[in-house]
């Protein structure tokens, strides 16, 4: 990814909002709307300058019969210009902000459905802090430019064109010399305006890395307190928004001076020729309406060119926003779904069959170590097989792989002879429940909690899933039963009653497969009585790979396969592994204390 951010960004130019066009598309007639009504008001505010010399020259002025009819007749034009002005400036306002405000949204949904359907592969390198600030500060970023930058820009750049063309009609050789004045004065402003936009990229960076920081921080609050590392987190915290500070006030100090460069060059030329300008109506060359006019619109294009200026800002800051999301948009998951899948098999009442063939697979992070090495397995439908070694054997890889997490670098894993690769992504997770090690509980109440494994389950299914998996009691006793909230990431529950949770949430998918990372560490005698129950229940009429750490579930599987570095080195019954003497014999002994 970083390597496609910094190609991106040499090219450094406004070209990059192209990529915007697809989120504006849907809205043309909107845009249309909006450009009618921005139109309308840059033509009422050209159009006031020229009324208002009429009103001088013809209503004050010597030329002029200086009668009070044409006095109200211009009071009232210019009044009614400002009518005008008034209703298409609120019509604009208000389309243009409904487009940034509905384009924004949709870029923040666009983003996140993209991301979460990402393998984990991407959130290995991937922070989800750097994702956060994509999804809230980058977004913020377009919403000023499509809420506010463009129809600022597209305004002043009529008024600009306009009120150069007024400058013309109203004296040539004075507009002449201040429009050669003005393009010494862009020039310098467009350049520096290039190392604003570079800085303001680094500042958004920094953010991010304060973010990600503190998204992780806050996940381990507990872990941080008991090695009293608060202080430490927070200086560390502290450090990171100070670099934030630092690059934001890089930026900060070019964009002031691109300020003063901008208003004093733009302001003194126009004073200049304003001087030649109250000159030439001194010597009767000019009248005091025209000078009037003049100078209104000299105001209106140097406050023009200031606005664009400005808008040029916006727009780089928005480019480089776009950039980021454009480049978060494009990376795409190297786990899909094929073309043309294939149907799973219907399913039978005993569960679904299992194949694996000469599977080899590195984790992409680490290409040189092998975590599983050419490994065979076949599990015929029903069979409850249990799988132990020490940590780090490659046991946990194995269910990735299943779930498709990963593709292996060689060697290929049937269902029901299927190959998974054959099918549907969502269809072969469907037919797999999975209880982790580590189990994961949202922010939501205890039925909910559940009904994540079918969302369409009534709370009469919830409920008897949450029987068998002798969850139903402890949840009853809570204060508010099923209807009580369970903290963010289950803080309120137990290590075995989280784990209840889980193992009803798999259940209640009533999946032919069912894998489970058996977690024994967190758990107390009586919780463990109570899960290993749950879990046998779980097993019945269906496949199960158990990840055992429990002599009493290993006893009752139908096999034990042993895993070390990745590869099967022993598989039977209990009775022949110890017989064998060997690993198994070992872990046995040591009464599977390993994970
Ligand atoms: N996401 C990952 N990226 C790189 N290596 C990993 C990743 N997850 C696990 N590993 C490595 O793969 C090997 C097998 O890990 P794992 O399957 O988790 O073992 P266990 O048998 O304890 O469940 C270990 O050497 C581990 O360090
Ligand atoms: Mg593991």
């Amino acid at each position: 990814m970083t390597t496609a951010l910094s190609k991106e960004a040499q090219k450094g130019s406004l070209a990059l909002l192209a990529g915007l066009t697809r989120f504006l598309k849907p809205y043309k007639k909107q845009f249309a709307l909006a450009g009618v009504a921005l139109l309308v008001a840059a033509a009422a505010t050209l159009a006031i300058p020229y009324a208002f010399k009429q009103m001088i020259d013809l209503g004050f002025g010597a030329t002029g019969t200086g009668s009070t009819e044409h006095i109200n007749l211009y009071f009232i034009a210019l009044f009614g210009v400002a009518c005008v002005l008034a209703v298409a400036t609120a019509a604009r306002f208000y389309m243009v902000s409904w487009l940034g405000e509905r384009i924004t949204a949709d870029i923040r949904s666009a983003v996140y459905s993209h991301v979460v359907s990402q393998s984990p592969q991407f959130f290995e390198t991937t922070q989800s802090g750097e994702v956060l600030s994509r999804l809230t500060a980058d977004t913020t970023l377009i919403h000023a430019l499509v809420g506010t930058s463009i129809s600022m820009g597209l305004r002043n750049i009529l008024l600009f064109i306009g009120g150069l063309v007024m400058l013309f009609i109203t004296s040539v050789k004075l507009s002449s010399i201040i429009i050669v004045m003005l393009a010494a004065v862009v020039l310098p402003i467009v350049l520096f305006g290039r190392r604003v936009r570079k800085l303001s990229r680094e500042s958004q960076d920094r953010v991010a890395d304060a973010s990600a920081l503190a998204g992780e921080i806050l996940n381990a609050i507990p872990t941080v307190q008991a090695f009293t590392q608060e202080h430490n987190e927070a200086r560390r915290f502290g450090t990171s928004v100070e670099h934030a500070f630092a690059t934001a006030m890089q930026r900060v100090r070019a964009r002031s001076l691109l300020t003063v460069m901008a208003i004093l060059l733009v302001f003194g030329a126009i004073v200049f020729v304003l001087w030649l300008g109250a000159h030439a109506v001194l010597e009767g060359r000019m009248t005091g309406g025209e000078l009037g006019q003049f100078i209104l619109y000299s105001a209106i294009v140097a406050g023009a060119i200031g606005a664009l200026a400005e808008v040029f800002g916006d727009a780089q800051r928005a480019a480089g926003a776009t950039e980021r999301l454009l480049e978060l948009m494009s990376v795409a998951s190297p786990i899909q779904s094929p073309a043309r899948p294939l149907p799973l098999p219907p399913r039978t009442s005993v569960g679904a069959a299992l194949a694996l063939h000469e599977v080899t697979f590195h984790y992409p992070s680490r290409p040189k170590t092998n975590s599983l090495a050419s490994m065979s397995l076949d599990v015929p439908a029903g069979a409850t097989i249990a799988i132990v070694g020490p940590s780090g054997a490659g046991k946990t890889t194995l269910f990735q792989l299943l779930l498709r997490f990963y593709d292996p670098q060689q060697g290929t894993i049937t269902l029901d002879g299927v190959d998974i690769r054959q099918l549907d992504l969502h269809a072969l997770r469907n037919a797999i429940g999975i209880v982790p090690q580590d189990t994961i509980i949202f922010s939501a109440n205890a039925m909910d909690n559940i009904r994540y494994g079918r969302m369409d389950a009534t709370d009469a299914e919830v409920i008897a899933v949450a029987k068998m998996a002798a969850a139903h009691e402890f949840i009853e006793r809570l204060p508010e039963g099923y209807a009580s909230f369970l903290g963010e990431r289950g803080v309120r529950l137990s290590g075995g009653q989280r784990q209840r949770i889980a193992i009803a949430r798999a259940l209640l998918k009533n999946p032919p497969l069912l894998l489970l990372d058996e977690a024994t560490s967190a758990l107390d005698a009586e919780s463990e009585r109570l899960v290993q129950g749950a879990l046998e229940a779980a097993m019945v009429g269906r496949t199960t790979l158990v990840i055992a750490h429990r002599l009493a579930t290993v006893q009752r599987a139908d096999r034990i396969i042993v895993m070390e570095h990745g590869r099967i080195v022993e598989s039977g019954t209990h009775a022949s592994l110890v017989a064998q003497g060997g690993l198994y014999a070992s872990l046995a002994a040591l009464q599977f204390s390993l994970h």
